[in-house]
């Protein structure tokens, strides 16, 4: 027999980011973030878990492609799953799996991303969010969401905040074993309806510089990270809540840009400086400028995430970027496939 369960998770996108951990083996950050968690029809991930007697080790593809499960974050996802495993029972095909089972039995994980892998769209975040949920349905985890986002925190930092919809808030927390850095929702998914995100992608290409070893020279040579984690992000959340409840978009676009960047500001002041946006990246900056009430905001790579406050603002700035940045013809469309592209 075969047991499967399958889930679907959206990206989040940190509106105060996440850069720098004090632990690195359980992802335990040096300061909270807010992220705003996108439609799942968009950019999301979605996983099939299966589990049979006749798996004889856990495997996983991502995209069609077979990926060792030999990394720790893995790893330690599906030992905290199973840690929490109960008895499952399909009477109708005579299955029963008692929770002390699942120690002894294999997984099998088949994962697709609708959207480019480690562009620095935060594929990882859905993944794993992903991953962690459909494990606990396949295991009858019983545990409320809030616990399953410390699982999904130790695949990838950013993760535990798409377990939940809406404005989500991950807490850092001050306990050395982790157990109190948990993400929790702010707001949910109809609090602020008419916001508006655009995604500009600039470029598909994997990053240079994955976040992992980023934030970790950030930490070792950064001193403007040490100044915003523990000056700058405390103050500004506060804002960035207050803003978020009151639906008070001019607050809420000022302090995303703001910490947008001063997150590109830590990367320039790390050594060596790492370049996450790029010439068409700062283009996109200025145009956003020009459009009134409108946001932005980057994560590690050179994608800009654009925020209108509403689908009029929205089109406006969408023709706008059109005008800047005509679509590629034909010809150039063919170079794509080798380059990066303009929008
Ligand atoms: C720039 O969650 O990808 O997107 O915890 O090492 O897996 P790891 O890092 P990751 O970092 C995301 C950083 C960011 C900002 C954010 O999402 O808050």
């Amino acid at each position: 027999w075969v047991l499967m369960a399958t889930a679907r998770s959206p990206t989040n996108i940190a509106v105060i980011k996440y850069w720098g951990k004090r632990d690195e083996t359980l992802i335990l950050p040096v300061n909270d973030s807010i992220s705003v968690t996108l439609d799942p029809s968009h950019l999301s991930a979605t996983t099939t878990v299966a589990v049979s007697p006749s798996f004889d080790r856990d495997r996983m593809w991502l995209n069609g492609k077979e990926i060792l499960l030999s990394g720790g974050r893995y790893q330690s996802c599906l030992r905290e799953i199973r840690r929490r495993a109960e008895d499952v029972k399909d009477e109708e095909r005579g299955i029963c799996i008692k929770r002390e089972d699942w120690e002894g039995l294999h997984v099998h994980i088949a994962s697709f991303n609708n959207f480019p892998t480690a562009a620095g769209l935060a594929s990882s975040a859905a993944g794993f969010a992903c991953l962690v949920f459909a494990l606990a349905k396949l295991m009858n985890v019983k545990e409320e969401t809030t616990e399953l986002s410390s699982v999904a925190r130790q695949g990838s930092g950013s993760a535990c905040r798409s377990l939940y919809g809406g404005f989500v808030k991950w807490a850092m927390g001050n306990k050395e074993d982790g157990s109190d850095s948990i993400a929790v929702q702010l707001a949910n998914e109809t609090h602020w309806e008419d916001l508006v995100i655009l995604i500009a992608v600039v470029s598909s290409r994997q990053k240079e510089t994955s976040s992992t070893t980023g934030m970790r020279e950030s930490v070792e040579t950064s001193s403007l990270l040490q100044y915003r984690s523990q000056v700058v992000v405390p103050r500004r959340l506060i804002q960035m809540e207050e803003a978020i409840k009151k639906r008070d978009f001019p607050s809420f676009a000022k302090l995303t840009c703001a910490d947008s960047n001063q997150f590109h500001a830590v990367c320039l002041d790390t050594s060596p400086p790492i370049f996450y946006m790029n010439d068409t990246s700062h283009r996109h900056v200025q145009l956003c400028f020009l459009v009134h009430r409108t946001s932005y905001t980057y994560d590690a790579g050179p994608n800009a995430v654009l925020i209108a406050p509403n689908r009029k603002v929205a089109h406006l700035l969408l023709q706008r970027m059109l005008f800047y940045f005509p679509p590629p013809s034909e010809k150039e469309l063919d170079s794509y496939v080798l380059g990066d592209t303009s929008i």
